[in-house]
């Protein structure tokens, strides 16, 4: 087991003529495995029939692409402009910005990676608030382009996920009072910045391990380069989310799942990486203010079924995302048993969280 800080600083990919040991992944089919003849539903935000369209999209994949969706191309080529900028530094300078282990800001590997024994491959920049104080440790002078792209970006961001999430849930019938507690005039979101450099072994290392993400959903823009972006299909089969320039990316997320009290499931997906191309993607993970608790509207309870999960926050969420990885969603069910029983695992295994609970930001 890797210790916490190796789980925090990313290798300097820049040199690496092989992948080593600590970022090998033996165990997984990797580059080979999607099925070429099944899309990830394209959405036509503009379309007449688009509540429609999207509920088959949820329903049947829990993932989908929307064109039209408003925000100016500009500022998404601007961001990933500052983004490229950012992570061609050299190492020792991106290391003025490391995240600290309690910190939500700053650069490093995302935090799932601390539950695996292999590294990904991939750096990252993640942010709550204003970078400002991060970024002029290594901009001095010259920090507003990024700091700027970054603010011009996430408003139109904003916008958009407060739209797709009231089309979701038109889509299950719910009106604004079904869902009090989600109030659009106060939202929460955090971006971060992905970025996976190209890799000398694709078919031996992995981006992004499996997962599912902790929000309401997530906007992900992708650089149009290369295929990266992996979701679990209808058929229980990996399936490339292909890169469209004008394209956003739309994952349900883990909040979304028990507000519908398990109708749409939460996509389950992973990032691959590429021996050509070095490839950015910039996820907005969207949702209720953190600290409001959310449950399922009594409407998609009743006629026999009973509610799965019990209310809780996006706070707490990510808090038992963080102990329980790929069972959070099974240890907030009501009856579960999940949290029992690895309660008792824990102590081992874990060893490297220091006995903390500590929050993943996906
Ligand atoms: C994430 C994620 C996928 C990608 O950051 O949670 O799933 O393509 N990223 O970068
Ligand atoms: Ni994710």
């Amino acid at each position: 087991m890797n210790t916490e800080l190796d789980h925090l600083i990313p290798m300097d990919f820049k040199n690496a003529v092989q992948v080593p040991d600590t970022h090998t992944w033996v165990d997984f089919a990797c580059i080979n495995s999607s099925s070429s003849d099944e899309y990830v539903p394209l959405i036509d935000l503009e379309d007449p029939q688009v509540v429609e369209k999207i509920k088959m999209a949820c329903e049947n994949w829990g993932v989908f692409q929307v064109t039209n969706h408003g925000v100016p191309m500009e500022l998404i080529a601007e961001i990933e402009h500052q983004a490229r900028r950012f992570f061609a530094l050299p190492r020792e300078q991106k290391l003025l910005t490391l995240r600290s282990p309690d910190s939500p800001t700053g650069y490093g590997i995302v935090p799932i990676s601390r539950v695996f024994n292999s590294l990904m491959w991939m750096e990252g920049f993640t942010m709550s608030g204003s970078p400002v104080e991060h970024v002029r440790r290594v901009w001095p002078q010259d920090y507003s382009p990024f700091c700027t792209a970054f603010d011009d970006y996430q408003e139109p961001m904003m916008g958009l996920a407060i739209k797709i999430t009231s089309l979701i849930f038109k889509s299950l019938g719910l009106s604004n009072e079904d869902v009090e507690w989600f109030n659009p005039k106060s939202t929460e979101a955090f971006l971060h910045l992905n970025s996976y450099p190209k890799c000398p072994d694709p078919t031996h290392a992995l981006g992004m391990v499996a997962h599912t993400d902790s929000s309401l959903i997530t906007l992900l823009y992708q650089s149009n380069t290369d295929r990266g972006l992996q979701v679990i299909g209808p058929n229980h089969n990996w399936v490339d989310v292909e890169p469209i320039s004008d394209a956003i990316v739309v994952n349900l997320s883990d909040l979304l799942q028990i507000i519908s009290n398990g109708r749409f499931k939460s996509v389950t997906h992973r990032a691959i990486v590429s021996e050509a191309h070095h490839r950015i993607s910039i996820p907005f993970f969207f949702g209720p203010k953190i600290d409001v608790n959310i449950s399922s509207p009594l409407k998609l309870i009743k006629g026999g079924d009973f509610p799965m999960y019990r209310p809780i926050s996006w706070k707490e969420y990510r808090e038992i995302k963080g102990v329980h990885f790929d069972k959070a969603l099974e240890a907030v069910r009501f009856n579960s048993v999940v949290v029992e029983k690895d309660n008792a695992q824990t102590t081992g295994d874990e060893a490297p969280l220091g006995g903390k609970v500590k929050a993943l930001e996906v």
